[in-house]
Protein backbone atom coordinates (compact mmCIF):
# COMPACT_ATOMS: atom_id res chain seq x y z
CA UNK A 1 0.00 0.00 0.00
CA UNK A 2 2.58 2.28 0.92
CA UNK A 3 3.87 2.07 -2.97
CA UNK A 4 0.81 3.85 -3.89
CA UNK A 5 1.90 7.85 -4.89
CA UNK A 6 -1.39 9.80 -4.00
CA UNK A 7 -1.23 11.83 -6.61
CA UNK A 8 -0.76 9.32 -9.22
CA UNK A 9 -4.19 7.81 -8.12
CA UNK A 10 -7.06 7.74 -10.58
CA UNK A 11 -9.74 9.86 -10.20
CA UNK A 12 -12.62 7.11 -11.66
CA UNK A 13 -12.26 3.50 -11.24
CA UNK A 14 -14.36 1.33 -13.52
CA UNK A 15 -14.52 -2.36 -13.32
CA UNK A 16 -16.23 -5.47 -14.86
CA UNK A 17 -16.48 -7.46 -12.41
CA UNK A 18 -16.04 -10.91 -13.99
CA UNK A 19 -16.33 -15.01 -13.76
CA UNK A 20 -18.51 -15.65 -10.71
CA UNK A 21 -20.08 -18.45 -12.85
CA UNK A 22 -16.65 -19.62 -13.63
CA UNK A 23 -14.87 -19.66 -9.78
CA UNK A 24 -18.50 -21.44 -8.95
CA UNK A 25 -18.12 -24.25 -11.89
CA UNK A 26 -14.47 -24.78 -10.31
CA UNK A 27 -16.01 -25.55 -7.19
CA UNK A 28 -19.05 -27.65 -8.98
CA UNK A 29 -21.35 -25.20 -7.25
CA UNK A 30 -24.53 -23.07 -8.26
CA UNK A 31 -23.39 -19.93 -10.46
CA UNK A 32 -25.66 -18.27 -7.85
CA UNK A 33 -23.06 -18.79 -5.10
CA UNK A 34 -20.35 -17.46 -6.92
CA UNK A 35 -22.20 -14.24 -7.39
CA UNK A 36 -22.67 -14.48 -3.73
CA UNK A 37 -18.97 -14.44 -2.86
CA UNK A 38 -18.92 -11.41 -5.33
CA UNK A 39 -20.29 -9.14 -3.29
CA UNK A 40 -17.65 -9.57 -0.75
CA UNK A 41 -15.01 -8.42 -3.50
CA UNK A 42 -17.59 -5.37 -4.13
CA UNK A 43 -17.84 -4.40 -0.53
CA UNK A 44 -13.85 -4.82 0.10
CA UNK A 45 -12.75 -2.87 -3.21
CA UNK A 46 -15.65 -0.26 -2.00
CA UNK A 47 -13.91 0.13 1.46
CA UNK A 48 -9.99 0.39 0.05
CA UNK A 49 -11.23 2.75 -2.93
CA UNK A 50 -12.69 5.08 0.48
CA UNK A 51 -9.70 4.81 2.43
CA UNK A 52 -7.02 5.70 -0.41
CA UNK A 53 -9.32 8.51 -1.59
CA UNK A 54 -10.75 7.57 -5.02
CA UNK A 55 -13.44 9.33 -5.66
CA UNK A 56 -15.09 7.83 -8.42
CA UNK A 57 -15.60 4.05 -8.65
CA UNK A 58 -18.43 2.51 -11.34
CA UNK A 59 -19.31 -1.12 -10.73
CA UNK A 60 -20.69 -2.85 -13.95
CA UNK A 61 -23.15 -5.36 -12.21
CA UNK A 62 -25.37 -5.92 -14.61
CA UNK A 63 -25.60 -5.37 -18.60
CA UNK A 64 -28.62 -5.12 -20.81
CA UNK A 65 -26.86 -8.51 -21.85
CA UNK A 66 -27.69 -9.85 -19.13
CA UNK A 67 -31.40 -9.42 -19.37
CA UNK A 68 -31.10 -12.67 -21.69
CA UNK A 69 -29.53 -15.21 -18.99
CA UNK A 70 -31.70 -17.79 -17.43
CA UNK A 71 -34.25 -16.45 -15.80
CA UNK A 72 -33.39 -18.26 -12.52
CA UNK A 73 -30.25 -16.75 -12.76
CA UNK A 74 -31.97 -13.39 -13.16
CA UNK A 75 -33.97 -13.46 -10.55
CA UNK A 76 -31.45 -14.81 -7.93
CA UNK A 77 -28.91 -11.64 -9.29
CA UNK A 78 -31.94 -9.26 -8.29
CA UNK A 79 -32.43 -10.68 -4.60
CA UNK A 80 -29.03 -10.80 -4.18
CA UNK A 81 -28.89 -6.78 -5.24
CA UNK A 82 -31.73 -6.19 -3.37
CA UNK A 83 -30.41 -7.73 -0.24
CA UNK A 84 -27.04 -6.38 -0.57
CA UNK A 85 -28.43 -1.97 -0.98
CA UNK A 86 -30.45 -3.14 2.46
CA UNK A 87 -27.34 -4.32 4.01
CA UNK A 88 -25.40 -1.41 2.54
CA UNK A 89 -27.29 1.60 3.10
CA UNK A 90 -25.79 2.34 7.04
CA UNK A 91 -22.02 1.31 6.04
CA UNK A 92 -22.64 4.04 2.71
CA UNK A 93 -24.23 6.76 5.45
CA UNK A 94 -21.37 6.14 8.11
CA UNK A 95 -18.20 5.87 5.22
CA UNK A 96 -19.67 9.56 3.48
CA UNK A 97 -20.22 7.47 0.17
CA UNK A 98 -22.50 8.32 -2.18
CA UNK A 99 -24.75 6.15 -4.43
CA UNK A 100 -25.76 6.59 -7.82
CA UNK A 101 -27.10 4.73 -11.05
CA UNK A 102 -26.77 4.77 -14.48
CA UNK A 103 -28.85 2.38 -17.09
CA UNK A 104 -32.17 1.78 -17.37
CA UNK A 105 -33.68 1.44 -13.97
CA UNK A 106 -37.46 0.92 -14.48
CA UNK A 107 -36.54 -2.58 -16.38
CA UNK A 108 -35.33 -3.75 -12.63
CA UNK A 109 -38.06 -5.37 -10.81
CA UNK A 110 -40.05 -2.71 -8.77
CA UNK A 111 -38.30 -3.94 -4.54
CA UNK A 112 -34.80 -3.31 -6.22
CA UNK A 113 -36.07 -0.11 -7.93
CA UNK A 114 -37.65 1.00 -4.76
CA UNK A 115 -34.49 0.25 -2.60
CA UNK A 116 -32.15 1.60 -5.11
CA UNK A 117 -33.67 5.08 -4.90
CA UNK A 118 -34.40 5.18 -1.50
CA UNK A 119 -30.52 4.65 -0.79
CA UNK A 120 -29.37 7.18 -3.84
CA UNK A 121 -32.02 9.67 -2.00
CA UNK A 122 -30.36 8.80 2.03
CA UNK A 123 -26.84 9.25 0.18
CA UNK A 124 -27.25 12.47 -1.92
CA UNK A 125 -25.47 14.25 -0.20
CA UNK A 126 -22.64 12.30 0.80
CA UNK A 127 -19.44 13.60 -0.58
CA UNK A 128 -16.06 11.81 0.52
CA UNK A 129 -16.99 9.08 -2.64
CA UNK A 130 -18.89 8.18 -5.44
CA UNK A 131 -19.92 4.63 -5.95
CA UNK A 132 -21.71 4.31 -9.34
CA UNK A 133 -23.73 1.10 -9.74
CA UNK A 134 -24.05 0.35 -13.78
CA UNK A 135 -27.51 -1.89 -13.89
CA UNK A 136 -29.52 -2.40 -16.92
CA UNK A 137 -27.12 -0.61 -18.63
CA UNK A 138 -25.56 -0.88 -22.44
CA UNK A 139 -23.45 1.83 -23.72
CA UNK A 140 -24.46 1.95 -27.05
CA UNK A 141 -27.92 2.14 -25.17
CA UNK A 142 -26.94 5.10 -23.54
CA UNK A 143 -25.59 7.09 -26.40
CA UNK A 144 -28.62 6.49 -28.66
CA UNK A 145 -30.99 8.04 -25.74
CA UNK A 146 -28.53 10.37 -25.41
CA UNK A 147 -29.16 11.23 -29.21
CA UNK A 148 -32.85 11.18 -28.30
CA UNK A 149 -32.75 13.44 -25.90
CA UNK A 150 -30.25 15.71 -27.46
CA UNK A 151 -33.06 16.00 -30.67
CA UNK A 152 -35.58 17.11 -28.69
CA UNK A 153 -33.31 19.38 -26.96
CA UNK A 154 -32.59 21.14 -30.44
CA UNK A 155 -36.37 20.90 -31.63
CA UNK A 156 -37.63 22.40 -28.32
CA UNK A 157 -34.96 24.85 -28.94
CA UNK A 158 -33.50 24.40 -25.28
CA UNK A 159 -30.11 23.49 -27.59
CA UNK A 160 -28.57 24.83 -30.70
CA UNK A 161 -26.71 22.62 -32.98
CA UNK A 162 -23.63 24.51 -32.84
CA UNK A 163 -23.82 23.64 -29.52
CA UNK A 164 -23.34 20.36 -30.00
CA UNK A 165 -19.65 19.75 -28.77
CA UNK A 166 -17.95 16.27 -27.19
CA UNK A 167 -18.52 18.04 -23.61
CA UNK A 168 -22.16 19.06 -24.48
CA UNK A 169 -22.82 15.55 -25.42
CA UNK A 170 -21.34 14.03 -22.30
CA UNK A 171 -23.90 16.35 -20.40
CA UNK A 172 -26.63 13.97 -22.23
CA UNK A 173 -25.27 10.79 -21.01
CA UNK A 174 -26.05 8.75 -17.61
CA UNK A 175 -22.87 9.87 -16.27
CA UNK A 176 -23.38 13.56 -16.70
CA UNK A 177 -21.03 15.20 -14.32
CA UNK A 178 -18.77 11.89 -13.74
CA UNK A 179 -15.23 12.38 -14.60
CA UNK A 180 -14.28 9.82 -17.41
CA UNK A 181 -12.55 6.50 -16.35
CA UNK A 182 -8.77 6.72 -15.57
CA UNK A 183 -8.68 3.39 -15.10
CA UNK A 184 -10.78 0.02 -16.44
CA UNK A 185 -9.90 -3.27 -14.53
CA UNK A 186 -11.97 -6.38 -15.68
CA UNK A 187 -11.16 -9.30 -14.03
CA UNK A 188 -11.62 -13.14 -15.06
CA UNK A 189 -8.57 -12.37 -18.02
CA UNK A 190 -11.56 -11.55 -21.03
CA UNK A 191 -9.60 -9.02 -23.35
CA UNK A 192 -13.58 -7.12 -24.05
CA UNK A 193 -15.83 -4.10 -23.23
CA UNK A 194 -18.94 -5.80 -23.36
CA UNK A 195 -20.90 -2.40 -24.24
CA UNK A 196 -19.48 -1.40 -20.89
CA UNK A 197 -18.99 2.90 -20.70
CA UNK A 198 -18.55 2.84 -24.51
CA UNK A 199 -18.10 7.16 -24.98
CA UNK A 200 -16.61 7.49 -21.75
CA UNK A 201 -13.42 5.33 -22.26
CA UNK A 202 -11.90 6.50 -25.10
CA UNK A 203 -8.66 6.97 -23.51
CA UNK A 204 -9.28 4.79 -20.51
CA UNK A 205 -6.03 2.57 -19.25
CA UNK A 206 -7.10 -0.72 -19.21
CA UNK A 207 -6.17 -3.48 -16.84
CA UNK A 208 -7.37 -6.96 -17.65
CA UNK A 209 -6.34 -9.89 -14.66
CA UNK A 210 -7.14 -13.05 -14.96
CA UNK A 211 -8.11 -13.53 -11.20
CA UNK A 212 -11.73 -14.29 -10.99
CA UNK A 213 -13.88 -11.26 -9.15
CA UNK A 214 -14.97 -13.91 -6.07
CA UNK A 215 -10.93 -13.92 -5.38
CA UNK A 216 -10.31 -10.26 -6.22
CA UNK A 217 -9.00 -8.80 -3.17
CA UNK A 218 -7.34 -5.80 -1.83
CA UNK A 219 -3.89 -6.53 -2.48
CA UNK A 220 -5.12 -7.57 -6.29
CA UNK A 221 -6.63 -4.12 -6.14
CA UNK A 222 -3.05 -2.28 -5.28
CA UNK A 223 -1.59 -4.70 -7.83
CA UNK A 224 -3.90 -2.59 -10.68
CA UNK A 225 -3.30 0.77 -8.68
CA UNK A 226 0.64 0.36 -8.99
CA UNK A 227 0.14 -1.08 -12.88
CA UNK A 228 -1.67 2.21 -13.69
CA UNK A 229 0.62 4.39 -11.49
CA UNK A 230 3.51 3.40 -13.94
CA UNK A 231 2.19 3.81 -17.21
CA UNK A 232 2.20 6.96 -19.26
CA UNK A 233 -0.89 8.57 -20.16
CA UNK A 234 -0.20 10.14 -23.86
CA UNK A 235 -3.34 11.50 -25.16
CA UNK A 236 -1.65 11.37 -28.65
CA UNK A 237 1.28 13.55 -27.49
CA UNK A 238 4.79 12.24 -27.64
CA UNK A 239 6.52 11.04 -24.57
CA UNK A 240 9.36 14.23 -24.97
CA UNK A 241 6.43 16.60 -25.29
CA UNK A 242 4.99 14.98 -22.10
CA UNK A 243 8.58 15.61 -20.42
CA UNK A 244 8.14 19.60 -21.30
CA UNK A 245 5.30 19.93 -20.03
CA UNK A 246 5.21 17.95 -17.11
C1 LIG B 1 -20.12 -11.55 -13.67
O1 LIG B 1 -19.89 -12.91 -13.59
C2 LIG B 1 -21.42 -11.14 -13.02
C3 LIG B 1 -22.51 -10.76 -13.96
C4 LIG B 1 -22.40 -10.69 -15.24
C5 LIG B 1 -23.75 -10.43 -13.36
P1 LIG B 1 -20.44 -13.91 -14.69
O2 LIG B 1 -21.76 -14.41 -14.22
O3 LIG B 1 -20.43 -13.29 -16.03
O4 LIG B 1 -19.36 -15.07 -14.60
P2 LIG B 1 -18.79 -15.93 -15.80
O5 LIG B 1 -18.31 -14.99 -16.86
O6 LIG B 1 -19.89 -16.80 -16.27
O7 LIG B 1 -17.67 -16.70 -15.18
C1 LIG C 1 -20.24 -8.06 -18.34
O1 LIG C 1 -20.00 -9.39 -18.04
C2 LIG C 1 -21.33 -7.53 -17.49
C3 LIG C 1 -21.06 -7.50 -16.06
C4 LIG C 1 -19.94 -7.76 -15.44
C5 LIG C 1 -22.16 -7.09 -15.27
P1 LIG C 1 -20.54 -10.58 -18.95
O2 LIG C 1 -19.96 -11.81 -18.37
O3 LIG C 1 -22.01 -10.52 -19.08
O4 LIG C 1 -19.88 -10.24 -20.35
P2 LIG C 1 -19.81 -11.07 -21.71
O5 LIG C 1 -21.19 -11.21 -22.20
O6 LIG C 1 -19.18 -12.38 -21.37
O7 LIG C 1 -18.95 -10.26 -22.60
MG1 LIG D 1 -19.02 -13.22 -17.51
Amino acid sequence: MDRLVKKKLPRHIAIIMDGNGRWAKKRSIERIIGHRKGIESAREVVELCREIGIKYLTLYAFSIENWRRPKKEIEALMNLLERYLKNEIDGLLKNNIRLMVIGNIQDLPLPVSEILQEVVEKTQTCDDMILNLALSYGGRDEIIQAIHRIIKAVKENNLKEEDITESSFSSYLFTRGIPDPDLLIRTSGEMRLSNFLLWQMAYTEIYVTEILWPDFKREDMIRALIDYQNRERRFGLTSEQLIKTG
